[in-house]
């Protein structure tokens, strides 16, 4: 009972998607607040904007979330038009210039861009050879799309530690995984699938270690999957109070709580 499937239909339920998960910006912004405690501490806009030093034009966030991206490389890089874009319209209210729209079917001519982007949200699209062939198409000549997306290392501590809680609930050992968001499009499997359509594909790796002494901002993270509740097989609140209750044990006996953490950023060019 300890394995979920890797291609959970739910992670890609357009519905499930536009209301609950990204209805609004509030659980993105729960599970990204974990990163404060990260050590290094990655500037994943700063980076993105750095891999922008060469392009001018138009720059497409498809998948952009609550704007983070946007609105750092708005402010770093006016001389850029910047086209923000989502599936789920509630989360883009307030991002100026925003458009509901499907990285599966981009509403962008050919070879319009001068870069694309494609931040954490590859695996929740049904259709990702489809989506990839989508980046490579609105890229001009000598364009980059740039992805990112974590590996399936990451985070191992917190499997385990909603395992654990989910077997104290269900008073056996282990329960089951929760869903895995990224399992769909992990940092090893990325560079296969977007190779399909660029000829360069470059990983940068993007490791760092949480440490936490208070429970609240796991506990935070654990809570930005309600919108997958009644997919973990488990009673999802009482699961959580019990891993909150886990995280007071670990850092009690050991000072902290600690999870190993492994995102990175693509860099993609020659669309072919
Ligand atoms: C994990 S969030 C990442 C947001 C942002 N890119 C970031 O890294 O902070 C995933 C986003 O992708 C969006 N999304 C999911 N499927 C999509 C699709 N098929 N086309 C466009 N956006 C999609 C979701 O609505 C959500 O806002």
């Amino acid at each position: 009972m300890s394995t979920q499937p890797s291609n959970e239909p739910s992670v890609t339920d357009r519905h499930l998607l536009s209301t609950q998960a990204y209805g609004t910006g509030r659980h993105l912004a729960a599970r990204q607040s974990l990163y404060q405690w990260q050590t290094p501490r990655h500037d994943l806009p700063g980076l993105v904007v750095e891999e922008l030093a060469r392009v001018r034009g138009a720059v497409a966030d498809v998948g952009c979330g609550n704007g983070k991206f946007v609105q750092r490389i708005r402010t770093q890089r006016p001389d850029l038009t910047v086209l923000p874009m989502d599936v789920s319209p509630g989360i883009l209210a307030g991002i100026a210039g925003a458009v509901a729209a499907d990285v599966q079917q981009l509403p962008i001519v050919d070879r319009a861009l001068g870069a694309v982007l494609a931040m954490h949200m590859l695996y929740h699209v049904e259709d990702q050879a489809r989506a990839v062939r989508e980046l490579g198409r609105v890229l001009a000549k000598g364009g980059i799309a740039i992805a990112s997306t974590n590996s399936r290392t990451d985070k191992r501590e917190l499997e385990d530690l909603w395992r654990r809680a989910a077997g104290d609930v269900l008073g056996i050992p282990e329960g089951p995984a929760r869903v895995q968001l990224s399992a769909r499009f992990t940092l090893e499997d990325a560079p296969t699938i977007l190779g399909a359509v660029f000829e360069d594909v470059r990983t940068i790796p993007l490791p760092g270690v949480v440490e936490v002494t208070d429970p609240e901002p796991v506990v935070a993270h654990l809570a930005s999957y309600e919108a997958w509740a009644d997919k973990m097989g488990v009673p999802f609140k009482e699961t959580i109070a019990r891993a909150r209750e886990r995280v007071e044990e670990t850092v009690q006996a050991k000072g902290a709580f600690r999870i190993t953490c492994l995102g990175g950023i693509l860099l993609c060019s020659g669309a072919h």
